[in-house]
């Protein structure tokens, strides 16, 4: 062999061993997903969340004083009947706005399992059901409900006019004269509220109810200040994408396997999608129903509610104009697939509050990814689900990937009040 030759033969040998050598530390980086894998993740991550979609329907929404206003009352337990209950009593910031029970207890027992306030205002529809389309709207809704706050409007009116005037007109304008209404009214209450509703005249109706879609207006304000922060999925996926040599020890191998899984061959992306992990859309998914017939039809009787709702975003007490209204107007009314449909929840923090689904039907998160993997029928409708083969072992896997998902809750977008 001629010297040059040699040298040219080294030289080749020396850069496939380099390459080699890129390849290998690419696919380590890497993790070994495959390109589409990686393209999913990607869609994963919370940097990829954009903004809160605007509320046009809620002028005040990003006002810092409508913000502080609502914050108050979000953790005011004298809007409600007996003086024990406000939103926090159910939607506790220390249990992930949550209340770890499988229905909720207010002043009375609902039937429902309370659902996570974090970044629902992403969320075109609100309730389990969907039964309102903004968060002002879905606010004034437990004020009023008997197991909740068990509340009435001209009360809640009066409790402006007695403890926020000063507060409630710098956001809204001069609060209504209440003076020759009786105590208490409301057209939803108890049949002497109602009978003193309707005693009312028509004006005063109005004036009062609009203080209640206020009142909803300013928590909504602040519900939108509560975003979730990274977690270790993120953290995971943010690396995998910049090749970072450390990524691969952020996740065990049986999480990194649950992964594989829930983007693969469970499906489980095909509802859980996005960086809040959730299509916001609404499916039958063959849990099993619980409570009185009409709620048990879920987004059946949802989608009746939202239309005829008085709060609605083509309500007199709407800010925005009906063609701003598109989600309400091109809504599907009817359809086979409302039957026993339920909103898809995010998964972030998932692992922080059991029990799980829309009456806390099932209690950890192994049994939940056995639900999936059996795909039982429904008892109301057809479910979407069609059976999974997986192991036990995925399985396990599968819920234990569940976990990366826990990340922070923080409060931003608007300066804080003091204390409530
Ligand atoms: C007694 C417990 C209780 C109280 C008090 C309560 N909630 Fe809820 N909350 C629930 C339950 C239960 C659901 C689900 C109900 C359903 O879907 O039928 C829910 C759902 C919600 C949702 C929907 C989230 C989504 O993603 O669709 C929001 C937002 C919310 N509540 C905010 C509030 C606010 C604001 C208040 C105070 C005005 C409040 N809640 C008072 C129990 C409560
Ligand atoms: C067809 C859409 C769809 C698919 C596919 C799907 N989910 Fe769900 N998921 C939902 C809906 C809808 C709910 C709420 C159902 C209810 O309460 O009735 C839900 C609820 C959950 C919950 C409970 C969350 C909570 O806060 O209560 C978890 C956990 C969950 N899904 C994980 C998964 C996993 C893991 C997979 C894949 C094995 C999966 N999902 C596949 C739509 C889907």
């Amino acid at each position: 062999m001629k010297p040059t030759m040699r040298l040219a033969l080294t030289a080749a040998c020396l850069s496939t061993a380099l390459l080699a050598g890129i390849v290998l530390a690419t696919t380590f980086a890497g993790e070994g997903w495959s390109r589409e894998e990686r393209d999913t993740l990607a869609t994963l991550r919370l940097s990829q969340l954009p903004p809160t979609p605007a509320d046009p329907s809620n002028r005040v929404e990003t006002m810092p004083l409508a913000v502080a206003l609502g914050k108050r009352l979000f953790f005011d337990p004298r809007l409600s009947s007996n003086g024990k209950v406000s939103c926090a009593s159910c939607h506790d910031p220390k249990q992930q706005f949550q209340d770890g029970k499988p229905v909720d207890q207010g002043v009375g027992t609902g039937i429902r399992r309370t659902m996570q306030v974090v970044a629902a205002g992403h969320s075109p529809f609100l309730f389990w059901d969907g039964r309102k389309d903004s968060l002002w709207a879905q606010a004034v809704g437990p004020l009023e409900d008997a197991a909740e706050h068990g509340g009435n409007r001209l009360a809640y009116a009066r409790l402006m006019q007695q403890q926020y005037r000063r507060d409630y007109e710098a956001v809204f304008g001069a609060l209504p004269d209440l003076q020759r209404l009786p105590a208490e009214a409301s057209p939803v209450g108890t049949p002497t509220q109602q009978a003193a509703w309707h005693a009312l005249d028509e004006r005063s109706r109005e004036d009062v109810s609009r203080v209640l879609a206020n009142i909803g207006k300013a928590i909504a304000a602040y519900e939108k200040t509560l975003h979730f922060g990274e977690s270790r999925l993120d953290q995971y996926i943010e690396g995998v994408l910049a090749k970072d040599r450390h990524a691969g020890e952020l996740l065990t191998p049986a999480e990194k396997n649950g992964l594989r899984l829930f983007i693969g061959a469970a499906r489980c992306v095909t509802c859980h999608n996005g960086p809040l992990l959730t299509d916001q859309h609404f499916h039958n998914t063959g849990i099993a129903p619980q409570g009185p017939v009409p709620q048990t039809l879920g987004r059946r009787t949802g989608v009746t509610k939202v239309v005829n709702d008085e709060f609605n975003c083509l309500g007199r007490f709407s800010d925005a104009a009906p063609e701003q209204c598109g989600e309400l107007r091109f809504l599907a009314t009817d359809g086979p697939t409302l039957d026993g449909a339920f909103k898809t929840p995010s998964l972030r923090n998932v692992a922080q509050r059991p029990p799980y689904m829309h009456a806390g039907q099932i209690a950890t998160l192994t049994d939940v990814v056995r639900h999936y993997r059996a795909a039982a029928p429904a008892n109301i409708g057809k479910s979407e689900l069609e059976p999974i083969r997986l192991s036990e072992q995925d399985v396990q896997d599968i819920a234990a990937f569940l976990g990366t998902l826990s990340g922070p809750i923080v409060e931003r977008g608007a300066p804080l009040p003091s204390a409530p």
